[in-house]
């Protein structure tokens, strides 16, 4: 069973970041501590973890970079968001699980807001209007360097989405674009994703010790 001091855990915790962060990495590496430790965990990914999200997330991340604008990905990215807060991630929490999000709204307000010409105010506006108040606990931001970033992209196997085929200065902004936000709220922490993953997931448990109590 976990040791859990006398503190409300936070349990929705998003990882956000650029390409070749090593978000997912991280991901897993926490929910399988906090499931050892007896926790119920569930994972998401945005755009997408429903099925019909999944649809959304190849609509958007598939086809010819430039089909839809900022503002048409935004839509698209709240509608899936909606569906997934409503069916995974409210029940989850309602049932006391934690849920870990590989992205969530942040990513919009930094890709298409703030590096994708949306003013981020009207990115707000319509969170505001989808999702109320409702945000992550915890959002760990995964920082690191963008031609780094890059570089571990172009090693893996898979094929690039539309946003990893941009060009570097994309990714200077959405890193810039981090590190400005981060400065908004308590619940963000930067993690410096250049370290070993070693290193990076010492920092995030050392983290949830501090800000939950958990132990792992
Ligand atoms: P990833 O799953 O490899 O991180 O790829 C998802 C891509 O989608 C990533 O390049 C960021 C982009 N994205 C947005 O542009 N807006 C969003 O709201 C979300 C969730 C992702």
């Amino acid at each position: 069973m976990s040791r859990t001091v006398a503190k409300s855990p936070a349990k929705f915790i998003s990882f956000e970041g650029g390409e070749g962060s090593g978000k997912t990495t991280q991901i897993k590496r926490l929910g399988e501590a906090l499931r050892t430790s007896g926790h119920e965990v569930v994972l998401a990914r945005e755009p997408g973890g429903t099925p019909e999200a999944e649809m959304v997330r190849d609509l958007v991340l598939n086809g010819d970079p430039g089909r839809w604008t900022a503002m048409e990905e935004m839509l698209l990215m709240y509608t899936a968001r909606s569906q997934l807060v409503r069916t995974v991630i409210s029940p989850a929490l309602a049932r006391g699980a934690w849920v870990l999000s590989d992205r969530f709204a942040d990513s919009t307000l930094v890709y298409q807001g703030y590096a994708g010409g949306v003013d981020p105010d009207e990115v707000r506006k319509l969170h505001k209007l989808v999702l109320g108040d409702f945000n992550p606990d915890i959002t760990f931001i995964m920082d690191i360097e963008a031609r780094g970033g890059m570089q571990r992209v172009h090693t893996r196997a898979e094929a690039l989405n539309q946003f990893e085929k941009r060009d570097e200065s994309f990714y200077e902004n959405t890193r810039a674009a981090y590190l400005e936000i981060a400065k908004t709220a308590e619940r963000y922490v930067v993690i410096d994703a250049g370290q070993s993953q070693d290193m990076v997931g010492a920092d995030i448990a050392s983290v949830i010790k501090e800000r939950t109590g958990v132990l792992l």
